[in-house]
């Protein structure tokens, strides 16, 4: 087995709905190897784990320069909370408005 270069988590966290928020992070590269792909690869793996799982959201909070390239989308532009560039959203369904005015775990 080689040395571990990247990682991520996501873990199940409680919504007021019945369908939950994944947060996912944080997610760290060796810093001799970022910038190499890992991180992306991470980040698309992740994503394709979860995409059918049924839940409404991917909740991350991270570079607002970074992330929005996977599909996340700033939190407030759902009408989440907090109002702020670093909570990020990746919606698992298409309308998220029922969560209109819940904040982002973190
Ligand atoms: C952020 C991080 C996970 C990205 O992993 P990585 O393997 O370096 O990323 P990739 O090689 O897949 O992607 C590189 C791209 O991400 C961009 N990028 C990397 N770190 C960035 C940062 N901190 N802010 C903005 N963009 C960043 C690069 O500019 C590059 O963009 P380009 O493809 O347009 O040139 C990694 O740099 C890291 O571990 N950083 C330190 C810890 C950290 O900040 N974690 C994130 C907390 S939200």
């Amino acid at each position: 087995m080689g040395r571990r270069r990247g990682r991520e988590r996501h873990d199940p966290v409680p919504a007021r709905q019945p369908r939950r928020a994944l947060l996912l992070g944080p997610m760290s590269v060796l810093p001799e190897q970022q910038r190499q792909g890992i991180g992306s690869a991470l980040m698309r793996e992740a994503l394709s784990r979860v995409r059918d799982s049924g839940e409404a959201m991917v909740v991350l909070w991270g570079h607002p320069e970074f992330y929005p390239r996977f599909g996340f989308r700033r939190a407030s532009d759902f009408g989440l909370l907090p109002d702020t560039p670093a909570a990020m959203v990746y919606p698992l369904q298409a309308d998220l408005r029922a969560y209109a005015g819940l904040s982002l775990p973190h």
